[in-house]
């Protein structure tokens, strides 16, 4: 990349001294001319001799203009060799990116795979304190395309190394839909995918060149879909995840109201059935701590420790294609469809971390809460960082307006602020909704 590069500067050097040659020959037969007409009127030269000057002058004019002819010429093709080298590097650079995550995730993959051998293999003895670690990476199913031989193709054509960003939208969330691609796209990532849930949206997406994918009608759901408010939709995505994780794709489910600022894949650990953003606003409330809870009347036991934690944001989160990652989707999506007032993001939290009791069997899910600062929920923006002159200087990977009802606006605020440096962009807004 480097060799190339220079090649370009030496390309674009080679321009400018072209130019100043030019330049140079102007000068001189301007000098030449001044210099002749000083002398030729009466000195030196006979009339014969200026006529040989006018001759001379002419030619030198007619040298000066057909060189610049040519010149133009070759200054344009210059110029579009240049644009042409400058796309072939960007392709190339984007190749480059695909091929080093690639790499670097087959590292981290080895890595859980050594220590699932090591959990999943023969009974052993443990090994010395503090080396032993239990099963946490889960092993992947086996893709069965047979399900859906239509969403394989695509995804064959638009994840990388089994891994995409997964939206559902509807007609309702178009303009917010286009933020979110817009900034997707000038982040460079390439592997994202709509799940369009009409027409519009679909017609939307194949304008602007987004990876679309349509479902093929499906009683019931589909309703759902076309007329369905946010939180309806929300019910929706796990079934339609599902089909991802079968076909043996890593999902990172996606709301519509976030802005990507940094390519999350280079942010994933990738060791845990579920990683997910996190509603905390803090330390204790994004990662969890002991709660305790005061009751003055029991004296000596007055004391109650309690564990909370604030809960994972079911639009924002990574899912492995592994069986306890699909039993969490059926689970949450059969209680949406019995309980059509339940909320998904209680469900799935309730799903996620409530232990096995009796006449219950709880998930053996791995989770891991994302960077709160890194997946940064509108509450930590507003409320916080952007009064905290240190955080202000943080670059989050993505941006969710989760936490507030006039999410484009401050979609755009968000845009303005990391990417157009503008400091003053999110000043105008109340910290909550007033
Ligand atoms: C929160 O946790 C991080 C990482 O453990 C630590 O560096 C930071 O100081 C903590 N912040 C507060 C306010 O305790």
């Amino acid at each position: 990349m480097a060799g190339r590069r220079d090649a370009l500067l030496n390309r674009e050097k080679g321009q400018s001294l072209f130019g100043s040659r030019i330049v140079g020959a102007v000068a001189i037969g301007v000098l030449l001319g001044c210099v002749l007409a000083f002398l030729s009127p009466h000195g030196l030269f006979s009339s014969s001799n200026s006529q040989t000057i006018h001759n001379l002058r002419n030619r030198i004019s007619n040298q000066m203009v057909s060189s610049e002819c040519e010149s133009v010429e070759q200054v344009n093709a210059l110029k579009s060799d240049v644009q042409s080298a400058k796309e072939k590097s960007y392709e190339l650079k984007k190749e480059v990116r695909s091929l080093m995550e690639k790499l670097r995730q087959a590292e981290q993959g080895k890595g859980h795979a050594q220590e699932q051998v090591v959990a999943l293999g023969d009974k052993h003895k443990v090994g010395p304190f503090g080396t032993v670690k239990g099963l946490r990476t889960n092993p992947t199913v086996i893709p069965d395309e047979s399900i859906n031989p239509r969403l394989a193709k695509i995804l064959e054509e638009v994840a990388i190394y089994k891994e995409i960003i997964v939206v559902l939208a509807n007609s309702n969330v178009k303009e917010m839909l286009e933020v979110w691609f817009t900034n997707i796209k000038r982040v460079g990532i390439p592997n994202h995918l709509v799940v369009a849930l009409d027409d519009t949206i679909e017609e939307f997406c194949k304008s602007n060149d987004v990876p679309v994918y349509r479902r093929d009608p499906d009683e019931g759901v589909d309703t759902i879909a076309k007329t369905g408010s946010n939180h309806a939709v929300s019910g929706l995505k796990f079934r339609v995840l599902r089909e991802f994780l079968q076909l043996g794709y890593s999902v990172l489910l996606s709301d519509v109201d976030i802005v990507y600022l940094q390519n999350p894949f280079d942010h994933i650990y990738r060791d845990s059935d579920v990683e997910s953003m996190s509603d905390g606003h803090n330390n204790h409330t994004a990662y969890g701590f002991n709660d305790v809870f005061d009751e003055p009347k029991m004296g000596w036991a007055r004391y109650a420790h309690t564990m909370r934690i604030w809960v994972y944001n079911s639009g924002f989160f990574y899912i492995r294609p592994t069986l306890p990652s699909i039993e969490l989707l059926d689970r949450v999506a059969s209680r949406l469809s019995s309980d059509p007032k339940s909320w998904d993001q209680a469900v799935f939290n309730e799903e996620l971390f409530f232990p096995s009791h009796p006449g219950y069997d709880g998930l053996h899910a791995a989770k891991r809460t994302m960077d709160m600062y890194l997946f940064m929920n509108s509450k930590v923006l507003f409320k916080t960082v952007r009064k905290d002159d240190k955080l202000k200087k943080l670059k989050p990977v993505i941006v969710h307006l989760n936490y507030h009802p006039d999410k484009f606006a401050r979609m755009k605020a968000v845009v303005d602020f990391y990417v157009y440096g503008k400091q003053d962009a999110l000043d105008r807004f109340p910290d909550g909704s007033e």
